[in-house]
């Protein structure tokens, strides 16, 4: 697997797999890889002939008092991970590579609506770096397939608008959630959990399983949201929410509507912010 870290040598490479017809499918990471990635690019390379990997600790959706600078960055062991899957090229920029006028300066790409309710009302300003990074290596890479994890749910709704509404040349492939055994999303931020947390985390997953529940015995969504964010508390989390929302738009429901709905919490562990979300069929 090659690694490169500027736009003209990834453009090349990709060039010559375009000439020969190939078709090419990208994986954007911000690195520090786990099996949850590794299954992104398994599905890539499953549906395009050619898969490009990204790793990029994208400043611009880091808010200015979370973890851009202690975010684990471990290239030489992303890169061992990525080869063993079969990634084909792995762009690794730096900052004034894709933010050449800084990143306070850049262009942004503001995806109106969905962004402003759960995370995108939490972390402010978070989708449009997403969104702004994002569009960027679409235009790097030209990939035909570009695949995102439900494990980010509502990121994966904010790239597939972004897509359609900007008319853009890629389809949007969705992952499943890859979990440990115990059913705690694979993150690259479950690191920072202590030993005491890291044994409380799956109870987030176990609060969704019980939305779920919960919702196909009758129970109404508000008082289903309350029951969780109670237990949640009560296990020791400080939840920034727990709700249930339409999985199309990330709306809330009408009273008694059953059906395309999902499940999402993101709580607080210490100084650990964890996501999680079920779709319910
Ligand atoms: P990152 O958190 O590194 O995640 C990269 C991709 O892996 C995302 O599409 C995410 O949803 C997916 N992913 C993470 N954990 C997963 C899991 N346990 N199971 C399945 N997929 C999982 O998300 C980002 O980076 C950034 O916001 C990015 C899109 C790269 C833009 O900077």
């Amino acid at each position: 697997m090659q690694t490169v870290q500027d736009a003209p040598a990834l453009r090349a490479t990709i060039r010559g797999w375009r000439a020969q017809g190939q078709t090419v499918g990208l994986v954007p990471t911000m690195g520090n890889l786990h099996a949850g990635h590794h299954s992104l690019l398994k599905l890539a390379k499953a549906r395009a002939d050619r898969v490009v990997a990204s790793v990029f600790v994208n400043p611009t959706q880091f808010g200015p008092n979370e973890d851009f600078e202690r975010y684990p960055r471990t290239l030489a062991q992303d890169q061992a991970g990525l080869a063993e899957v079969g990634c084909d090229l792995l762009f690794a920029p730096e900052v004034a590579t894709l933010y050449p006028f800084g990143a306070q300066h850049s262009v942004s790409v503001h995806v109106p609506q969905i962004t402003e309710t759960l995370d995108g009302a939490h972390r402010p300003g978070h989708f449009d770096g997403v969104a702004t990074v994002v569009s960027k290596l679409f235009n790097l890479v030209q990939p035909d397939i570009a695949v995102f994890g439900q494990k980010d749910f509502q990121q994966l709704k904010v790239i597939e608008r972004m897509v359609r509404d900007l008319s853009l040349p890629v389809k949007v492939m969705a992952a499943p959630t890859w979990r440990a055994d115990d059913g705690l999303a694979m993150s690259s931020r479950n690191q920072y959990l202590s030993e005491a947390e890291r044994a409380l985390a799956p109870q987030i997953h176990a609060t969704l399983l019980q939305m779920r529940e919960l919702i196909a015995k009758g129970h109404a969504w508000r008082v289903v949201e309350q029951a969780a964010t109670s237990k949640l508390e009560r296990a020791g989390f400080v939840p920034d929410y727990a709700v249930i929302r339409r999985a199309e738009d990330l709306s809330e429901p009408a009273d008694g509507e059953r059906d395309g709905l999902v499940a999402l919490i993101a709580a607080r562990l210490g100084s650990t912010r964890l996501i999680d979300n079920l779709l319910f069929d």
